[in-house]
């Protein structure tokens, strides 16, 4: 190999540094907006999180970028924190265990929405009041930040697609500028003088000029592996299909639903009436488990979960007097008594005394999308199954469908509105009717959501 070549390979490497460069800028431009971050906080964090050094349900986030040492692990941790716990990240693992092994949920939040809300954080402000965590904002939040990463991707696409244009233009050139050198040594006129590289990217240039099927080929590969990255990045953009958080207590709906028939309505109590399905208080399973003290898979350990949040003595048969302000120790003994015979038990249920269950939430949708279980399954009269799959076989509940925006929007295409036998559209019939006609529905065309106007944004957001 000659010195010339070895002098371009030289600087096709500082070109692929160069890419590279470019490529990780290009996805830490997006700064953070504490403005936006205020909101995006209140509306996700602030039930468990101050933004002081105060302890909640979860660390007090002051100065909480100087305790991670990567920027991209706390940006991992926070979309999925049960994921980057199995990297086995000893900092995490750690922090988890100090707060009892309770779960932070999932985020559907892109890097530029946590860069906004770590620069809510760092910029400080008084205690936000949890009590309004949820009242605040339900405007367009996490919207912009999802712009800022497709940006990214396109342009990181953009600047690769200028580059391998750049390339293939310069050997077209090269070509044709040989091309005339042999006419015109043909016709013996002067040659083309030769070009005098100016700079790295000149020269670099030229050698891929002079080498068009290794260029191709760069172009090629490059490029298609940057559409792949950048088709997986956006279909991921926010989907957590098969998440699965551990639960404070094993609660299995296995044994429950399956096993022991009990129906979805009687813990998911206002699934029929509200928005929101529910999870039941510890008061609705102590119905059952003041007489049921112990599981089949898991003897008494889980089920003495309950007890201890909840303040029931598993021996007396009674609940503990003023249990909130018990000492801790009395109640150690009765919970070690209790357990004795199993080992190991004791340990597990300790963290759990004088404190409530906080159960690791399975499904979030972003605060910017309206969605109303009261519709679907009253209304709608879909099966839960449809959207959950077959809960009753879970042993620890995951998420079945991807919650995107395009599966809503697909099952709003092809499924028929209930009218017949529905109280809901008692009124509502002649209505439709009168606009669409009998004679479509007659016809045998389906009546779907869409012509009830369900494909309409402000159906869906705020
Ligand atoms: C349901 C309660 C809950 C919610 C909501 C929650 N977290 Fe957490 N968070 C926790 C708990 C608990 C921990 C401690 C680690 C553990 O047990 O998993 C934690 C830990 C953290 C940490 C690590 C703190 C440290 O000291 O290193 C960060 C950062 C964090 N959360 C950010 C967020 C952000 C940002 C949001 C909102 C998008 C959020 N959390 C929402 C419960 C929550
Ligand atoms: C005995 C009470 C009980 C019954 C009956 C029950 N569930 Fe649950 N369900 C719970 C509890 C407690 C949780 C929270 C813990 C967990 O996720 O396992 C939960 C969680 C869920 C979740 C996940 C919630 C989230 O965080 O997003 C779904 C979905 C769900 N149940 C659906 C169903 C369906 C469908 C049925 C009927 C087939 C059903 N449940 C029957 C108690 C019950
Ligand atoms: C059309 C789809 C659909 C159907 C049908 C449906 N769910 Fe859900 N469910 C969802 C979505 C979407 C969420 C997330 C809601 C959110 O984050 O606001 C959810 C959340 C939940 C939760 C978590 C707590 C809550 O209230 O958000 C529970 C529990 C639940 N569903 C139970 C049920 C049960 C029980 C049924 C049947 C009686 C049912 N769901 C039927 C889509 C559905
Ligand atoms: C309608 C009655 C009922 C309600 C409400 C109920 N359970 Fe249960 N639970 C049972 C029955 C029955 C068993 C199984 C006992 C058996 O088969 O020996 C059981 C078993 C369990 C077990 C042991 C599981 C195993 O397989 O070992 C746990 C843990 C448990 N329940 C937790 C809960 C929690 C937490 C709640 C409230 C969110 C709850 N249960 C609500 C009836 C109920
Ligand atoms: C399995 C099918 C299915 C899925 C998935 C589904 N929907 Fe629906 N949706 C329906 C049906 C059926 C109705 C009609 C209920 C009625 O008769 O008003 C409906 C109605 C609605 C309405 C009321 C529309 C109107 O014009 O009154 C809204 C809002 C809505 N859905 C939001 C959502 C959102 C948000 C999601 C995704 C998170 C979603 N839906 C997922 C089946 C579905
Ligand atoms: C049937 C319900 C439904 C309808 C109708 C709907 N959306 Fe959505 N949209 C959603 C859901 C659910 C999400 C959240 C998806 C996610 O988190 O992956 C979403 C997310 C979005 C986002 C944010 C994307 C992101 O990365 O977070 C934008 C922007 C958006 N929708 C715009 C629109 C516009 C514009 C329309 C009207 C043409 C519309 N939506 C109609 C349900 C709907």
């Amino acid at each position: 190999m000659n010195s010339e070549k070895s002098f371009t390979y030289h600087h096709l490497k500082a070109l692929l540094v160069a890419f590279l460069l470019v490529i990780s800028t290009s996805q830490t431009w997006a700064d953070g907006n504490p403005d936006n971050g205020k909101t995006l906080f209140k509306a996700n964090c602030a039930r468990c999180h101050n933004i002081t050094d105060q302890k909640m349900i979860g660390p007090g986030l002051k100065d909480v970028k100087s305790r991670w040492t990567d920027e991209a692990n706390l940006h991992a941790w926070i979309k999925n924190s049960s994921d980057f716990l199995k990297t086995g990240d000893k900092y995490a693992n750690k922090l988890f265990n100090d707060f009892n092994g309770s779960q932070m949920p999932a985020f559907a939040l892109d890097d530029a929405a946590i860069n906004d809300i770590l620069a809510y954080i760092e910029k400080g402000e008084t205690a936000v009041d949890p009590s309004q965590a949820t009242d605040e904002g339900g405007g367009n939040k996490t919207t912009g930040g999802g712009k800022n990463t497709n940006r990214n991707i396109i342009i990181v696409i953009l600047v690769i697609g200028a580059i391998v244009l750049l390339v293939v233009a310069r050997a077209l050139s090269n070509v044709s500028r040989s091309m005339e050198n042999i006419s015109r040594k043909e016709t013996g006129e002067d040659l083309h003088p030769e070009r005098t590289p100016f700079d790295f990217f000149t020269n670099v240039w030229n050698w891929l000029g002079a080498h068009k099927k290794f260029a191709l080929f760069l172009g090629i590969i490059l490029s298609s592996w940057l559409s792949y990255e950048a088709f997986v990045a956006l279909s991921k953009l926010g989907v957590y299909q098969g998440y699965k958080p551990e639960q404070p207590i094993k609660f299995s709906h296995v044994t429950h639903v399956k096993q022991n028939g009990i129906d979805c309505k009687y813990c998911h109590s206002t699934v029929e009436k509200s928005r929101h399905a529910g999870i039941p208080s510890s008061n609705v399973c102590m119905n059952c488990h003041k007489a049921v003290n112990e599981g089949p898979k898991t003897g008494k350990g889980e089920i003495s979960k309950i007890y201890a949040a909840i303040g029931w003595n598993p021996k007396d048969l009674k609940y503990f007097e003023n249990y909130s302000s018990m000492n801790r120790d009395q109640i150690r003994d009765v919970f070690k008594d209790w357990l004795a015979d199993e080992p190991g038990a004791f340990e597990n249920v300790e963290g759990q005394i004088q404190q409530p269950v906080q159960w690791n939430q399975v499904h979030v949708l972003p605060d910017h999308v309206f969605f109303s279980h009261q519709q679907h399954v009253k209304v709608g009269k879909v099966e839960c199954a449809e959207c959950h799959g077959k809960i009753e076989e879970m042993e620890t509940v995951e998420q079945f469908a991807p919650l995107t925006m395009g599966w809503c929007i697909n099952c709003h295409r092809k499924t028929e509105v209930q009218f017949a036998s529905n109280g809901y559209y008692d009124r509502l019939h002649n209505y439709y009717k009168e606009h669409y006609g009998e004679y479509e529905m007659t016809k045998g065309q389906a009546f779907t959501v869409e012509k009830i106007g369900g494909l309409e944004c402000s159906k869906c957001h705020y």
